[in-house]
């Protein structure tokens, strides 16, 4: 709204030379601004002048009309109204004010500058190009090319470079995936510690440098086929992002993210198997672990497993959904042992569950398409077993 200068509400103060020509030449419009008929953007466009100068002059003609004053009103009578026509949208005008009818007497060009439909016009596009994209991107297709039963083992938070990391358990699990046929990776985040602001003191409470940690991320998400690497809060600190992101440009992996990855497994037989996989599902309950994954399976029962980490707790649950579907809802421990935050915090550790496998089989019966196993090696003589019985070795 344009602040309109204290002699325009002044009947009695002299108008400049500059409003008086105005007046003067657009006589035949004062009798319709007298009778407050005339909006400030109408009168902006009519004259040509700038909305500070329409709601100058419009101010300055009311303030001198004593027969176009409204007794007082009430104060809640604009809550009163019960409709309202059409209004005019703002003209779009340049940033600075027009020189000519500033009435300081300076003078000045106006700078070059898009004009506000050229700005909204850019907008628009940009807009347009990023709501098609996120569209596109949502779900990620994956065409499995083998026939019979796969698997994808869900790696807790492997935090690679923090004393507690479980090696031992974390050895075990990617060499057995490498070995299996059939058998893949997802990993769902916190790489690696990866301090940011003043949690980078506990640097020195780290046997492992900085550099070290992405030598060994480097080796974890290059070691196995993945189908999806999440990005968690840690690797979101600094630049972790985009250096996973480069590392990941040397290995196989279908889809990295750090929001949810949602994943739609095709195969040369049977129905699309869907995974929604998340650093962590928003909720949380002291009585139920799975609370958070449980939670996005009811209210988007999109997929038929839902798996997140984050909390350093596993957890599995399954339901049936509205749509007739089996759910599965997990949560990975992962592989930080002896975290002094979980000390400190008084949080029990849990022992077991740092990975997760799902043996898929699309053509199995709805109850069986999905099976769940917690030990990495009996995971894998499950999907021996049931890729031979498939007839596939
Ligand atoms: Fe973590
Ligand atoms: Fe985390």
């Amino acid at each position: 709204m344009a602040q309109v200068p204290s002699w325009a509400k002044d009947p009695n103060a002299k108008i400049p030379k500059l409003y008086k020509s105005l007046m003067e030449k657009h006589a035949d419009l004062l009798p319709a601004i007298r009778e407050d008929r005339v909006s400030v953007v109408e009168l902006e466009k009519l004259m040509s002048i700038s909305n500070y100068a329409a709601a100058t002059l419009k101010r300055a003609i009311l303030s001198r009309n004593s027969k176009s004053r409204k007794p007082a009103q009430d104060p809640n009578e604009n809550f009163n109204v019960t409709s309202r026509g059409p209004v005019a949208l703002p003209s779009l005008r340049s940033w600075d004010r027009e020189a000519e009818i500033l009435p300081s007497g300076l003078s000045w060009e106006s700078k070059e500058e898009p004009s506000v439909k050229d700005l909204i016009d850019r907008r628009t596009a940009v807009f347009n190009d990023l709501h098609r994209r996120k569209e596109a991107n949502k779900v990620t297709r994956i065409d499995v090319k083998m026939h019979g039963p796969i698997a994808i083992t869900h790696l807790g938070d492997p935090h690679v470079d923090a004393d507690g990391c479980n090696w031992p358990e974390l050895i075990k699990t990617i060499e057995t995936i490498s070995k299996t046929e059939g058998m893949y990776a997802g990993n769902i985040g916190d790489t690696t510690n990866n301090w940011v602001g003043s949690l980078k003191r506990l640097y020195a409470h780290q046997s492992t440098t900085y550099d070290e940690g992405v030598r060994l991320a480097e080796w974890l998400l290059t070691s196995v086929p993945y189908v999806y690497v999440i990005l968690g809060n840690h690797d979101g600190w600094n630049e972790g992002g985009s250096l996973i992101r480069q590392i990941l440009k040397n290995s196989s992996v279908a889809t990295c993210t750090a929001g949810c990855a949602r994943i739609e497994l095709h195969f040369p037989k049977g129905d699309p198997i869907r995974i929604m996989a998340r650093h962590d599902f928003k909720g949380s309950s002291t009585w139920n672990r799975a609370h958070g994954p449980m939670k996005a399976a009811k209210l988007d029962p999109w997929a038929d497993i839902y798996v997140s980490g984050h909390k350093h707790h596993w957890v599995s649950h399954m339901h049936e959904g509205m749509d007739g579907k089996p759910k599965w809802a997990m949560t990975v421990r992962g592989y930080k042992w002896h975290d002094s935050f979980a000390e400190e915090h008084g949080f029990y550790e849990h022992e077991h569950g740092a990975s997760c496998t799902t043996i898929l089989d699309p053509t199995a019966k709805p109850t069986e398409r999905v099976k769940l196993v917690w030990d990495i090696e009996e995971a894998a003589d499950l999907l021996k077993f049931y890729r031979k019985r498939a007839g596939y070795n």
